[in-house]
């Protein structure tokens, strides 16, 4: 079964949707306008709505008509990113400094379309929550819903979400069981010296010369002192310190990433930059202060859904277009607090179409979502659910 006629109909209304939301992008938890009109279609379409989960977060509720069944969650994210957008067409952001580079837009009109159609047809027995997050990008809006009562208010007996992918062709789907993605946190380290002047280095502590041998002594961690199977990434992405060319500074400020798929490759990490920041200072007769923040938890699909979300890929794109085995990638998802909750499944789906169409990274300035992808996804959702909430 391909994609349904009927979804594929509501391409051009997708796609406007799509497009409204990339030219007013919202940041983490400031998903008001987005929210407000995700509620107003929602409810239009005879789906009750349930707002201030997580702030701006909201869930829907459907009943099938195929009496008592079931339960399943699916979640689309709404947030942007804090980014100027480098694109000249006509949709582009009209919010500076925020810009839809990672599709999340894209996400929520393909959820949208699967609400529509499933509130049309109802030819499920059980509930569909539509949960519509905010604050996918760092601000983990997923934990804060369920810290607001998500699964206690709107049990689920499993939850799926999919995120696009630029670097797979359009359709493709990667529903992999365990881990798929890893354990996102971030490290700050201050390196405390003496300042004085840059002529008189001997009667200063240099927290820069300090901060360089922390940054080099880190590469170490990842090369000497983990598994080389047991993946993990340290990237010191920031070093702020001194103004002026003639002085030295009283401090230096790193900042990174690390990225772990196992508990106790995490634990390792965190404790050998710990050690390296603050014996490499001392060494040097400066003080380190670490401060590692565990931010998301690994995303864990959990086998028997990951196969099922995957038989319902098929479905809509054929098996030759569906993902089963292979290797998780380093990048993050706040899905991983509702998938620590509840059975479930989140699937990549390609969006790169011959040309190029759709495949710039996401992160990028020059990223856009793919609206080809929008009856993809739409489809993928509603077979989730006509499959797994089955009239008996
Ligand atoms: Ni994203």
């Amino acid at each position: 079964m391909p994609i349904p006629n009927r979804i594929a109909d509501f391409l051009p209304e997708m796609t406007a949707w799509r497009r409204d939301f990339h030219t007013h992008p919202e940041l983490g938890f400031e998903e008001r306008r987005t929210s407000d009109i995700v509620a107003e279609k929602l409810a239009g379409w005879g789906i009750e709505v349930h707002r201030g989960l997580g702030r701006t977060g909201l869930v829907g509720v459907l009943k099938g008509n195929g009496g008592e069944g079931g339960s399943i969650g699916l979640r689309a994210d709404m947030d942007a990113l804090p980014m100027p957008e480098a694109n000249g067409f006509e949709y582009r952001s009209q919010n500076p400094g925020a810009m839809h580079a990672c599709g999340h837009d894209g996400h929520t009109a393909m959820l949208l379309g699967a609400a529509k159609y499933l509130a049309e047809t109802r030819n499920f027995a059980g509930t569909v929550h539509f949960i519509f997050q905010p604050a996918e990008e760092g601000l983990a809006g997923a934990k804060a819903m369920i810290e607001d009562g998500l699964f206690d208010r709107f049990p689920c007996d499993a939850v799926y979400g999919i995120h696009n992918d630029p670097h797979m062709p359009l359709g493709t789907f990667r529903a992999l069981p365990g881990v798929i993605l890893a354990a996102s946190d971030t490290v700050e380290i201050v390196i405390r010296g003496k300042g004085g002047h840059g002529a008189l280095p001997h009667l200063s502590v240099d927290p820069l010369l300090v901060g360089v041998h922390v940054v080099s002594g880190l590469q170490s961690i990842v090369s000497r002192r983990t598994d080389p199977l047991g993946s993990a990434v340290v990237s010191i992405t920031q070093f702020h310190a001194g103004s002026a060319d003639n002085v030295i500074p009283d401090e230096a400020v790193l900042r990174g990433t690390v990225r772990t798929l196992l508990p106790e490759v995490r634990d390792a990490v965190e404790q050998a930059i710990s050690d390296i920041a603050t014996i490499t200072a001392r060494a040097h007769g400066a003080e380190a202060v670490v401060r590692y923040h565990r931010r998301y938890p690994p995303t864990i699909n959990h086998a028997a859904e990951a196969t099922r979300a995957a038989d319902a890929a098929a479905e809509i794109s054929g098996e030759a277009k569906v993902i089963r085995e292979g290797l998780p990638i380093m990048g993050g998802e706040d899905f991983s607090f509702m998938l620590e909750k509840r059975p479930g499944a989140f699937l990549f789906v390609g969006q790169a179409e011959a040309g190029g169409k759709g495949s710039n990274p996401v992160h990028h300035p020059t990223y856009d979502f793919n609206d080809n992808l929008l009856p993809v996804g739409a489809g993928f959702f509603a077979r989730v659910v006509e499959r797994e909430l089955a009239r008996k």
